[in-house]
């Protein structure tokens, strides 16, 4: 009898606890930061690109928590992820991503994976101050180019020239 008591109150408890983790309120997930849409872009176009860019906002998360606390394997991890990441290729003449991406959104792309190469690299050094500086030239290059995407400017795009590294303040 006490034992049978036992049992239904421990499946009570079990059950209780079960209602209250169903119900808990689920933790309000913040939507993740989204890039304007810019109204020079064709849809289909839009499309294609975003489908290659979609991780970076993960990536860099990732990395700067990496980076804050000088986890230099997991740094290394996350920027050879950056690295390895897909490109858009430069588009054929006539290509339509051609007629809307400019050629300073290609360069700004190999910078990034230039960027990313360096850290790796400063990360499997332990370099905590280049770590920190690699970091932020690899920021910026990401600033830059959704500045080139959403406003279509070259010049807006950090003042660098193409195929240049950005001058190291
Ligand atoms: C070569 C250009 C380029 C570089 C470099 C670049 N991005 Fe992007 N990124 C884009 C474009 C273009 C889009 C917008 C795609 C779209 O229209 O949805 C985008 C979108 C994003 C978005 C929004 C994704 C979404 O679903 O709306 C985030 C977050 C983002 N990028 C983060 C980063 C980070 C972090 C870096 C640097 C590590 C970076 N990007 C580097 C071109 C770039």
């Amino acid at each position: 009898m006490k034992n049978k008591l036992v049992v239904a109150t421990s499946t009570l408890v079990a059950g209780a606890i079960a209602i209250a983790l169903i119900l808990r309120p689920t933790r309000s997930i913040s939507p993740l930061p989204e890039l304007g849409t810019p109204e020079h872009i064709p849809p289909a176009a839009r499309a294609v690109i975003r489908s290659r860019m979609q991780r970076h906002g993960e990536q860099l998360g990732n990395l700067v928590s990496r980076v804050v606390v000088l986890d230099y394997d997991g740094a290394a991890r996350t920027a050879g992820e950056i690295y390895d990441e897909p490109t858009l290729a430069r588009p054929l003449t006539g290509d339509e991503l051609n007629a809307v991406l400019p050629e300073r959104f290609f360069v700004l792309q190999d910078e990034l994976r230039g960027e990313a190469r360096r850290l790796v690299a400063a990360a499997a050094r332990r370099d905590s101050a280049q770590l920190a500086q690699e970091f932020s030239v690899l920021t910026k290059t990401c600033i830059s180019c959704h500045d080139l995407y959403l406003h279509g400017t070259a010049d807006s795009a950090s003042g660098t020239s193409p195929g240049r590294q950005p001058p190291i303040e």
